[in-house]
């Protein structure tokens, strides 16, 4: 499986070179810089962290893996071939869906409003507006200055404080609110910061109000239950 992909990553550089475009912009993940075990819980993630690879082989993330490999390939490539390349780094990405089907980062949102999960896990997530992470490729990309990696994160947030927050607006739905982990002391969100991104002139959307919009995206594609009758909140009535 990784195989092709990193074959079509290295085919993409190769034809960028040839075709002299004059920056690629590669959409790495999250991923590839926050799993690392030995971090201090006081480190600020940016955009000079990786994850650990062997950490993420040990816990068979073979998205992680995957994309590590392949962000390492495009920084040696830009570096051998002289193409100028920039990464933006997403967090799971969240708002309206462009496609007919349901991607990974909204299937967990559905979950959460569908009734699937009858608790939350006792874990953290990064989120980002989908609007904000294409806005961040073309801002990366039309800055003659922008160089290097960008990290691209709203909130990271523990997936309690994401269900309080639909049930504050979508009062309707089965939604957990209970944690699987009561036993253990809740997993705190890291620090982060999207300061470069910032300085280029992207001001992040709050992550609610692209939350709401997901399930709006949903209900609109028919994988949820129309419940507007049970919202009271004006300002959600007015963005259906
Ligand atoms: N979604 C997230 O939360 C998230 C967070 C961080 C980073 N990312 C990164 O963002 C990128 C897009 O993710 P996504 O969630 O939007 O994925 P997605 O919904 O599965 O979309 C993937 C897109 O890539 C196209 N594609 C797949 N293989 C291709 C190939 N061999 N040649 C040309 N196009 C190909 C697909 O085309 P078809 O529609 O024709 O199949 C589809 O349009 C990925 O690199 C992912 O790692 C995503």
């Amino acid at each position: 499986m990784l195989e092709p992909a990193l074959r079509e990553t290295i085919n993409v550089m190769n034809a960028a070179k040839e075709a002299g475009v004059r920056c690629v912009v590669y959409t790495s993940s999250v991923a590839v810089v926050h799993m690392d075990p030995n971090r201090s819980p006081d480190k600020v993630v940016d955009e000079t962290c990786w994850s650990d690879l062997n950490y993420v082989t040990s816990v068979l993330d073979w998205y992680c893996y995957g994309k590590m490999l392949a962000e390492r390939t495009v920084w040696e490539m830009a570096r051998k071939k002289s193409v100028d390349l920039v990464t933006d780094i997403p967090a799971a990405t969240i708002g309206p869906l462009l496609q007919p089907n349901v991607n990974a980062s909204a299937v967990s949102i559905l979950r959460t409003l569908n009734g699937w999960k009858k608790t939350c896990s006792n874990s953290i997530i990064g989120l980002v507006p989908v609007r904000d992470v294409a806005l961040a490729h073309i801002l990366v990309y039309e800055n003659p200055s922008a160089s290097g990696r960008y990290l691209c994160i709203e909130s990271m947030l523990h997936r309690a404080e994401i269900s309080a927050m639909f049930v504050e607006m979508f009062p309707g739905y089965p939604i957990p609110t209970k944690c699987s982990d009561e036993v253990n002391p809740r997993v705190k969100p890291f620090k982060f910061s999207n300061q470069r991104l910032r300085d280029l002139g992207l001001e992040f959307t709050p992550v609610k109000e692209a939350l709401c919009d997901t399930e709006i995206s949903l209900q609109r594609k028919g994988y949820l239950a129309v419940l507007p009758q049970l919202i009271k909140d004006p300002k959600i009535i007015a963005r259906f």
